[in-house]
């Protein structure tokens, strides 16, 4: 039996999964994000460990027995958050959160203290990555940074306090901009380039390697007669990857979570720094993954049924199960900045071509539609990088809506494929990667493809209609910065 916690935005998900890889059981947990200041977005620590810990506490009541075999565990994380702790490690503020846009200056200053940045992280310094976060504290918060004795991301502090260790796997560890790409370690030059050192990070392994184990007094809580191996574990996009097998090249997917990603497992690298492809290692030895990332996606669904005061899935119904024509409405989905194409925290969104006859399904009809178009962005972005996606898979919450499928497979003109439980994606693969940290196993006769449950195809009619809109949707873009 094995475990898989993605400790993400909007919630903590916790699965237990048995040895046959079904999911038997889950908990998820909400978590609230505070925005201090504009365009500043921020969690308090104790947060994920009071949800996490609360979703294995109802675990244990209704499933009390499997989670007692519990072998082993995953921990999957949203990236780039700083969690700055002190000397004991505890807490120094709260985490300055992946959609965060504050540090946008610092990133300037870290490219011209450190000009091989791109060429050794493979990644543009961005407001979202930790490093710069940390400048800016050493700029507006001085007694902090001098405080500052470990500096985690948020899943790397979930394990300290669930095992007492630091311990960092190198997929996320990739997104902080302080790990050379290549070696799969951390760069003294880059934790230079912040006034830091080694000594502040957490020691490295890789995602399906076992880094350490739950610790005895909690292992007793949850009625584990073993402490279950904890293994390194990964950041959210690679998580989702090891979940639904994309371990090869040619295994492209889309992630639709509170953020958005095109995510291509590589062999290699295969930087595209300048027009924002991210570069994060993969959960698994010797890979890669090349991704556009874009800040906003499910959530801009979550906040047109804030806007309109209704359930999403009332939102989604009337739209059916495939568009006709694309919406007359255009939106950007900018709500927290861009990073893949623009970089541009300070960008905002926007609806465009509003009438008298414009009801709410047009406008629904058009946020999916402006996430797809992104996506479309960070497509070309990739084929840029020379990476073509020929097929994509898709996880994340957003997978649950098969009309916004339809509008991808038409917008990005490949078929586009869904999942029975797609959107556990990255807990299930935390809880694979729990696996190959006890079992040892090949990698791939675990990271299996699971089934899929749906093929959208493009429709030539439509493809033609949407690529005739992607010009002037693109058109829309003004930058802020
Ligand atoms: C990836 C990114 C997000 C976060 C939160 O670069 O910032 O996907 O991991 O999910």
């Amino acid at each position: 039996m094995y475990l898989g916690i993605d400790l993400g935005t909007s919630a903590v998900k916790t699965v237990l999964v048995d040895d046959a890889q079904c999911v038997i059981a889950s908990e998820s947990r909400p978590l609230a994000t505070a925005s201090p200041f504009p365009g500043y977005h921020e969690q308090a620590p104790a947060q994920w460990i009071d949800a996490t810990f609360a979703t294995l506490d109802a675990l244990k009541a209704s499933h009390g027995k499997e989670l007692a075999a519990v072998e082993g565990i995953g921990l999957s994380g949203q990236m780039h958050g700083a969690t700055l702790l002190d000397a004991s490690g505890k807490p120094l503020r709260p985490c300055i959160l992946w959609n965060d846009g504050r540090s946008a200056a610092e990133c300037r200053v870290l490219e011209r203290r450190w000009p091989a940045l791109r060429a050794v992280t493979g990644n543009k310094a961005m407001p979202g990555f930790t490093a710069p976060k940390l400048l800016w504290i050493a700029t507006h918060e001085p007694e902090i940074f001098a405080a500052v004795g470990l500096v985690l991301l948020p899943k790397a502090y979930l394990r300290l306090v669930l095992s007492g260790e630091a311990i960092e796997d190198v997929s996320d560890a990739s997104g902080s901009l302080w790990l050379d790409a290549a070696r799969r370690d951390w760069s003294d030059a880059a934790l230079a380039a912040t006034g830091l050192s080694r000594d502040h990070m957490p020691r490295l392994v890789e995602g399906c390697a076992p880094a350490t184990t739950l610790r005895s007094e909690l292992a007793q809580r949850w009625g584990m007669a073993r402490p279950p191996v904890i293994a390194g574990g990964a950041g959210d996009n690679p998580a989702g990857a090891v979940g639904i097998g994309a371990i090869r090249p040619g295994t492209a997917f889309i992630s639709l979570g509170t953020s958005g990603a095109l995510l291509a497992p590589t062999n290699r690298i295969a930087a595209n720094p300048d027009r924002v492809v991210h570069t994060f290692c993969h959960a698994i030895p010797a890979m890669w993954i090349q991704a556009g990332a874009i800040l906003s996606a499910a959530s801009c669904l979550a906040w047109a049924a804030r806007l309109f005061g209704v359930a999403e899935t009332e939102l989604l119904a009337p739209l059916g199960s495939r568009p006709q024509a694309p919406s007359p409405v255009s939106f950007l989905p900018y709500l927290a900045g861009e990073r893949t194409p623009h970089d541009d925290p300070a960008v905002r969104g926007m609806l465009d071509g509003l009438s008298h006859g414009t009801d709410r399904g047009t406008i629904v009809q058009a946020v999916l539609e402006g996430v797809a178009f992104a996506l479309a962005d960070c497509r070309d972005a990739l084929a840029d990088a020379g990476i073509a996606i020929a097929e994509a898979d898709v996880i994340g919450g957003g997978s649950r809506s098969r009309f916004w499928l339809a509008v991808l497979a038409n917008v990005l003109n490949v078929p586009v494929h869904r999942f029975a439980g797609g959107e556990t994606g990255a807990a299930f693969g935390a809880a694979r990667l729990g696996r190959l940290a006890v079992t040892r196993e090949a990698i791939g006769d675990v990271c299996t493809r699971p089934q899929r449950i749906e093929t959208f195809e493009p429709d030539a009619a439509l493809v033609d209609a949407y690529a005739e809109r992607l010009p002037a949707w693109r058109e829309l873009y003004r930058p802020r910065h």
